[in-house]
């Protein structure tokens, strides 16, 4: 088995996954056995958020940690005890900011998360003083609050001492798996994966090793970030005071790269999205980094069997949100399930549109002043066409994502993988397969973060031959059926919508 810890913006979990042989008939990729995985026992605790301030997003660490022990614990004496496991395997939510004292093992301030926009002003001073193009160069990433560097040096400056004290080594920064990889170790292994590592505008894209340039002009001390290693590599072991005895930890990832691993999008030309709270496009683009010019993230997929796969990424930062503000905010709904069987009983928009910048608009746009937009209200519209607005918004903002991928000359597109809560929505997704003409496939198995996680471990610690064998369940799969022409009305509609929230932030 295989300890996979999932740790996420809004809850911690472990799944321990079973690991066997393909069923008789089913194809590996290449001649290789992948396995078949299985979860057998799964753990969850909710992650409180603090808002300090309007736009600061922070979590506690420690707590990250206490959970992670605490549903770790709970998933082995499900699975049948420590003896059972082979290796743990992590994936984490990015960008997340550590900064930790080494000698007591202590958090020295509240973690930074992704979400977090404090740091937008350095970050501007830097774009303003013309620095974007060598860093996205270098990293494949635009200079917003968003990534870690911006977080490391706030922190840094925030708590008395500490950048002297990270010059000597004394207190260490890190995404999350970094903090729990050294947690898990008992302080010895202050690691990261390249994945995460490529999230933090301190990484070079292609050599896959920090940049002194980037340390220096972020002022983040080099001595302070850990190691980068592949995603399949030897992390560390458990201490053995902590289950019972000591387990290799040989798999990593972020959670988003992690799922494209997980649905085995392996090859030029695979993407995956994950409708969250927000959805995150990856797609992957082969053996070198592709540099966008549509404003999309240049990322690393994964480092692993020797080779690494790259990715472009776009991230947007409201689709599920969407729904849940349907429920909560406007109170048009009480159960998200709800609004399938409501946006069928519309033939179609009657021309509302919902841009859903609840919180800015991210890529291809990168608005963070845009806000919630709704056009084409008549007397006719009712609570139902907003309900319908929000579905169909999470189609346009795909489509937006994968014009910008074509812009930028990635290979064709095979399938759409999708994963996340919103696609239990068969609405939703066959809209999706309309507005983006693709193929859309949902996976039987829904859990592809963690499952991503648990192959790269298996794979790392030699349970499995390959990263990826097609799972016995047939997935789902939405194949566009919208004629060109509705197709070109509603993309008309849906661009001048999001025209006006843009004209409305500036
Ligand atoms: O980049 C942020 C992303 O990794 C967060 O994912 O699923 O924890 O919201 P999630």
């Amino acid at each position: 088995m295989i300890l996979a810890i999932d740790q996420g913006t809004t809850s911690t979990r472990a799944i321990a996954f079973e690991v066997s042989q393909p069923q008789a008939g089913r194809s590996p990729v290449g001649d290789k056995n992948g396995g078949a995985f299985s979860a057998v026992a799964v753990s969850q605790i909710e992650l409180a958020q603090h808002f300090p301030h309007s736009g600061w997003v922070e979590h506690d660490a420690a707590e990250i940690w206490r959970a992670t022990l605490q549903t770790c614990r709970e998933v082995v004496r499900k699975a049948g005890g420590v003896g059972r496991f082979a290796a743990v395997g992590i994936t984490n939510q990015r960008e997340t900011s550590v900064l930790w004292d080494a000698a007591t093992g202590e958090p020295l301030h509240r973690a930074i998360v992704w979400q977090d926009r404090r740091t937008a002003e350095a970050t501007g001073r830097l774009a303003a003083a013309g620095h974007e193009p060598m860093v996205q160069a270098a990293t494949g990433l635009i200079l917003d609050p968003y990534f870690s560097a911006s977080k490391y040096a706030w922190l840094l400056d925030a708590v008395p001492g500490a950048r002297e004290r990270a010059e000597r080594g004394e207190v260490l920064l890190g995404t999350i798996d970094a903090w729990l990889i050294w947690k898990l170790t008992g302080g010895k292994s202050h690691v990261t994966d390249a994945t995460n590592a490529s999230r933090t505008s301190l990484m070079d894209l292609t050599t896959r090793a920090w940049r002194l340039d980037l340390c220096a002009l972020f002022g983040v001390p080099i001595e302070a970030l850990p190691e980068i290693r592949d995603c399949d590599a030897l992390l560390g072991e458990t201490d053995p005071a902590l289950f019972g005895r000591a387990l290799p930890i040989h798999g990593a990832a972020g959670d988003q790269q992690a799922a494209l691993v997980g649905h085995g999008a392996l090859q030029p030309g695979d993407a995956k999205i994950t409708y969250g709270t927000g959805a995150f496009l990856v797609a992957n683009v082969g053996a070198a980094p592709v540099a966008s010019t549509s404003r999309l993230l240049g990322t690393l997929g994964y480092a692993a069997d020797g080779g690494a796969a790259y990715a472009l990424e776009g991230s947007i930062f409201s689709a599920g949100s969407a729904i849940q503000w349907l429920r909560d905010g406007l109170k048009v709904i009480s159960d998200s399930r709800q609004s399938e069987a409501m946006a069928q009983t519309l033939t179609d928009n009657g021309g509302v549109y919902l841009v859903p910048g609840f919180t800015g608009l991210g890529a291809p746009w990168w608005e963070p002043e845009a806000r919630g937009t709704v056009v084409g209200l008549t007397r006719d519209s009712g609570p139902v066409h907003f309900v319908r607005a929000a579905l169909e918004s999470l189609a346009y903002q795909t489509r937006d994502l994968l014009d910008a991928l074509k812009a930028d000359g990635a290979p064709p597109l095979t399938r759409l993988k999708v994963d996340g809560g919103v696609t239990a929505n068969a609405f939703a997704m066959q809209f999706v397969a309309d507005i983006c003409e693709v193929e859309v496939e949902r996976p039987a198995f829904q859990e592809m973060t963690a499952l991503g996680a648990a192959r790269l471990a298996a794979f790392g610690v030699g349970l499995t031959e390959a990263l990826w064998t097609a799972p016995a369940e047939a997935p789902a799969v939405w194949r566009p059926r919208m004629d060109e022409a509705e197709r070109a009305r509603l993309l008309k509609g849906w661009r001048g919508a999001v025209r006006a929230a843009i004209v409305a932030a500036r």
